[in-house]
């Protein structure tokens, strides 16, 4: 993509209303925009790692044998009306009429809904187990709305919900979401600590936080320190054996929220060099809530013996939106954000400091083109403002790497890469960039 004619509009100004790193970041780099509080669009800078990271999501929970679908955002009361939820609920979930005065509401969740899909089609235990999920936006009125994508009112979330028949099967796919939450959450450089959890409005016995460290996240902490070097279990780890093991690894350690913290029992099961008490941010929580919602839903299915059981269950949740932000305050510096690759909008960022130098133009339109046609997501600066403009823009929009064009360069048979994390630069020839970027690339 050349940026001049991309649509990437760069803030110079940190806006006042941004408390938070991640927030300013996301404003002036240009990756969204406040429509109403606690609203926001995607602009193309903010929608292209929006869209990685869901792809990342998607092959995590397709690797774990959860199954991709999509329910809408408008749902009717009435379905809630059957858990009893939708008097529960309070004012946190927007409640809509429309032209036939029936009653509708903006989804702030989908287990009343995935419930009535499971209940219409799944009449026999053969049917299970099941696990189904969806990506969507979801709407709940928060009462203070901040941080940008971390607290907002429309967000964006990853939900999948399990259907099993036996309280011994319901564990078994908890503990598949458990492990591909962690897979999925390194795979965008995160590190994630998942901790025991308030249940909450969704209910049930068991439930898990996974938390990011961060000084700005809004939920206390304490966990023992070892859990911050644990092994990620790897691709071809067995979601269909004994997953038991992984999981038993991190619970036998304490950890959990504010919320169930328990100082006494912390104290006495973690030694005092190990205690970790910190703040993070929630990315994702998973649920087991046996069958809070099948029963009154009667969600039954016929068991091997003809008579019916209603379904253990348990929901599934990632704060997609809220984990461009999360990102962003585990990895950035004074200029600007600093993408793992994985989630990077593009992966080079080229820059030309002398655009109309017939030169640089065409070393710079050759590095873009071979890169482009080979599948190397380039963002060109082919724009005529000055170099250092283009070096702090660059910086401020944190693509893993930089690829520098000037005369000096050219005239030596040279250009200049940086790794933005580092800050370390090397100079190589553009034959020796595209061995380092394209798998294979041989010069004819
Ligand atoms: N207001 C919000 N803005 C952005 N993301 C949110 C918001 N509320 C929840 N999420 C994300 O969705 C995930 C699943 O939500 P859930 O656990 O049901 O909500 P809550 O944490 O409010 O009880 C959370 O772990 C979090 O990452
Ligand atoms: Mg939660």
């Amino acid at each position: 993509m050349r940026i001049s004619k991309f649509f990437l509009p760069l803030l110079k100004e940190t806006p006042a209303e941004a408390q938070i790193i991640s927030h300013r970041l996301m404003l002036r780099a240009g990756l969204i925009r406040q429509e109403a509080a606690g609203i926001y669009s995607w602009l193309p800078l903010g929608f292209r790692v929006l869209k990685k990271i869901e792809q990342i999501i998607r092959e995590e929970m397709d690797r774990a044998g959860a199954i991709e679908m999509l329910m809408p955002t408008l749902q009717l009361a009435d379905i809630w009306r059957e858990s009893g939820r939708y008097d529960a609920y309070g004012p946190e979930m927007l409640r809509i009429k429309d032209r036939h005065e029936r009653e509708l509401l903006y989804g702030p969740t989908n287990e009343e809904m995935i419930t009535g899909i499971f209940r219409a089609y799944v009449k026999s235990y053969k049917g299970l187990p099941k696990n189904l999920y969806h990506m969507q936006w979801k709407f709940r009125d928060e009462q203070r709305p901040r941080f940008g994508v971390m607290r907002g009112r429309e967000f964006l979330m990853k939900d999948a919900y399990s259907f099993d028949l036996t309280k011994e099967d319901a564990r078994k796919s908890y503990n598949r979401m458990y492990v591909a939450y962690l897979r999925t959450f390194a795979r965008m450089g995160l590190k994630t600590i998942p901790m025991r959890a308030e249940t909450g409005p969704i209910g049930g016995d068991l439930s898990h936080e996974f938390i990011v460290l961060a000084d700005t996240g809004e939920s206390g902490v304490f966990c023992h320190k070892d859990l911050l070097d644990m092994p990620i279990p790897p691709e071809n780890v067995d979601f269909d054996g004994d997953l038991e093991p992984i999981v038993r690894q991190r619970t036998s350690l304490y950890a959990a929220t504010e919320d169930v913290h328990d100082q006494a029992r912390f104290e006495q099961e973690v030694p005092a060099e190990k205690r970790l008490a910190a703040r993070g941010i929630e990315v994702g929580q998973i649920f087991y809530f046996g069958t809070k919602y099948s029963e009154p839903m009667k969600a039954v299915v016929a068991g091997p013996d003809g008579k019916d059981v209603a379904v253990e269950s348990g929901s599934y949740g990632i704060g997609v939106s809220r984990l461009l932000g999360a990102i962003i305050e585990a990895s950035h510096d004074d200029n600007g954000i600093i993408w793992p690759e994985s989630v990077a909008p593009f992966r080079v960022g080229l820059i030309n400091i002398r655009v109309g130098d017939e030169n640089c133009d065409r070393v710079s339109n050759e590095i873009y083109a071979k890169l482009t046609k080979s599948g190397v997501e380039t963002l060109y600066d082919d724009t005529p403002e000055s170099a250092g403009k283009k070096f702090s823009g660059m910086d401020l929009i944190g693509l893993p790497w930089q690829v520098v064009v000037g005369p000096k360069g050219v005239a030596a048979g040279v250009i200049e890469l940086k790794n933005r994390r580092t800050g370390e630069k090397v100079e190589l020839s553009p034959e020796a960039l595209m061995g380092k970027f394209i798998d294979g690339y041989s010069a004819v």
